[in-house]
């Protein structure tokens, strides 16, 4: 049986309570029984490759010790620059390995795993490991975990760290931002934003027993709408825990992905880590003039929300020089040529042929990864489905910039719609259609006829707004960036 006696140990070290009992010797059976661990010196039995668990240690591969005992100091963390990066946030089922593999082929610079459950992790669900895997061509690799307590966050990142397939990742990111409550009620997440005390040992437990991999934090502005917390303990606490950088998501768990991200909070917020003031969030003001346009060199903030055009990147960080970089997530999903835009700082008035070419490419990524048999070829079809779930929000810019005024952010712009949106060819328009059934058929173009049983829903609620400038229809939601989504 694995013990976690080096997690634990550093646990200890650090005052992070080690809860004891049956649940923790239950876990290292687990994973023991599933191959995902090994004890000091023991070889662990290799896991599927097409699960995407974790590579056997072999005597090619010499066995490392899977855990310092010593809590790794924070000034062991290799450097991390997120400064200007173009950074495409973590994003469950459709962040998967092709298609951050298809960003980065589109520019994008730092990507970032699906949300990890500790749980699943240290139950070693082959299923969970496989969110841990990295394409070659993703050169700033992050996993992100979600741990609910220090004990557990000490255990998953000596884990993650030992036995991430194709070696420890860059970054490790905690997710303390994720609404839904699958995650909350663990006390992970979101929840943690309620107990900055226990987020505090999750961080430093993870950063004690990360071996020197940089460990990033990412939040929501609050928990509760109109109650923003964060404020209160990143710039005074959290910038001693040993992180690298903290990402915050300009909206509250309650709102969840309604109403536009508060980028004036968020830039306050690193302007305050910069400043090393007291919290408060009362931003900048009175006679001193800006400090320099760079992030502390304690801790880099980086904003996120609503990222849709590069004007919307470079607004913000023009508008709020403190922070480190702004991270996409949805604008990257609907236009992943977004990232081309920011590197060449131009819109791309991108045409059906060249969209449809992006989906091509996502199934040959696709069919790498999930394999090209049967089975592989629908994985591959229910992930382009996700993703197409998103992409047909795409309003072409040829057609926006005739009819929309220009001084509508990205946001506002992927927010309005005019039914029924006719496209500058038929590809165009079956590209922009809001029917799954459509979806299907792009999918047939590129992959063969779907199963006749075939009916998909798209797991996440990506809604299209058919909204009017000055109209709604009612029954939508409503204007820029008012989703419901679920999701990490
Ligand atoms: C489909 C989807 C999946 C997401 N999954 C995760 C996740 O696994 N982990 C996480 O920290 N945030 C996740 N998020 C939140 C995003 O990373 C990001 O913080 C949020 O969408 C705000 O950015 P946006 O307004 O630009 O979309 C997800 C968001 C979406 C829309």
């Amino acid at each position: 049986m694995y013990d976690f006696a080096g997690a634990d140990a550093v646990c200890r070290a650090l005052g992070v309570e080690v809860r004891g009992g049956r649940a923790a010797g239950k876990r290292a059976r687990a994973m023991d029984e599933a191959g995902q661990h090994q004890a000091p010196g023991r070889d662990a039995p290799a896991a599927p490759a097409a699960a995407g668990g974790p590579p056997p240690t072999t005597a090619s591969t010499p066995a490392t010790p899977p855990y310092h005992e010593t809590p790794a100091h924070p000034r062991e963390a290799r450097p991390l620059d997120f400064r200007g990066k173009r950074y495409l946030a973590p994003l469950t089922t459709v962040g998967n390995l092709p298609f951050r593999a298809l960003a980065v082929s589109l520019g994008a610079e730092v990507t970032c795993g699906e949300m990890a459950l500790a749980t699943q992790l240290l139950a070693g669900r082959p299923g969970e490991w496989a969110l841990t895997k990295r394409h070659p061509s993703e050169a700033c690799f992050g996993v992100q975990i979600a741990a609910g307590y220090g004990d557990a966050g000490a255990r998953v990142a000596a884990a993650v760290v030992a036995h991430c397939p194709g070696g420890p990742p860059d970054f490790l990111d905690i997710n303390a931002g994720c609404p839904i409550d699958l995650v909350c009620d663990k006390q992970a997440g979101a929840a943690l934003l309620r107990k900055p005390a226990r987020l505090e040992s999750v961080v430093r437990a993870v950063v004690g027993c990360a071996a020197g991999v940089p460990v990033t934090l990412k939040v929501r502005k609050g928990y509760d709408d109109g109650k923003d917390s964060v404020h209160e303990w990143i710039p005074t606490r959290a910038v001693s825990w040993g992180l690298a950088a903290v990402t915050i998501h300009g909206r509250s768990r309650e709102q969840r992905y309604t109403r536009a991200a508060d980028w004036g909070y968020v830039g306050r917020v690193a302007e305050e880590v910069w400043m090393g003031r007291e919290g408060g969030g009362g931003g900048s003001g009175g006679d001193q003039p800006p400090p320099p346009p760079r992030p502390s060199p304690l801790l880099q903030v980086i904003g996120g929300g609503d990222v849709y055009t590069f004007h919307d990147h470079e607004r913000h960080l023009a508008a709020y020089p403190h922070l480190a970089t702004t991270m996409v997530a949805r604008g990257g999903l609907i236009k992943p040529w977004l990232f081309t835009e920011m590197a060449e700082r131009r819109e791309w008035d991108i045409s059906a042929p060249e969209r449809l070419d992006l989906v091509s490419r996502f199934c040959s990524l696709g069919l790498a990864h999930w394999g090209s048999d049967g089975r592989g070829v629908e994985t591959t079809r229910r992930f382009l489905l996700e993703w197409l779930s998103y992409a047909h929000r795409y309003v072409p810019l040829g057609l926006l910039s005739e009819r929309l005024p220009p001084e509508l952010t990205g946001a506002e712009r992927m927010g309005l719609r005019c039914p029924p949106l006719a496209g500058r060819s038929e590809l165009e328009t079956v590209l922009a259609s809001p029917d799954p059934g459509d979806w299907v058929r792009i999918s047939e173009l590129v992959l063969g006829p779907a199963p006749a049983s075939l009916r998909f829903v798209p797991k996440h609620k990506s809604k299209s707004l058919y909204v009017v400038p000055g109209k709604r229809d009612g029954s939508e939601g409503g204007g820029g960036g008012e989703d419901d989504e679920e999701n990490g």
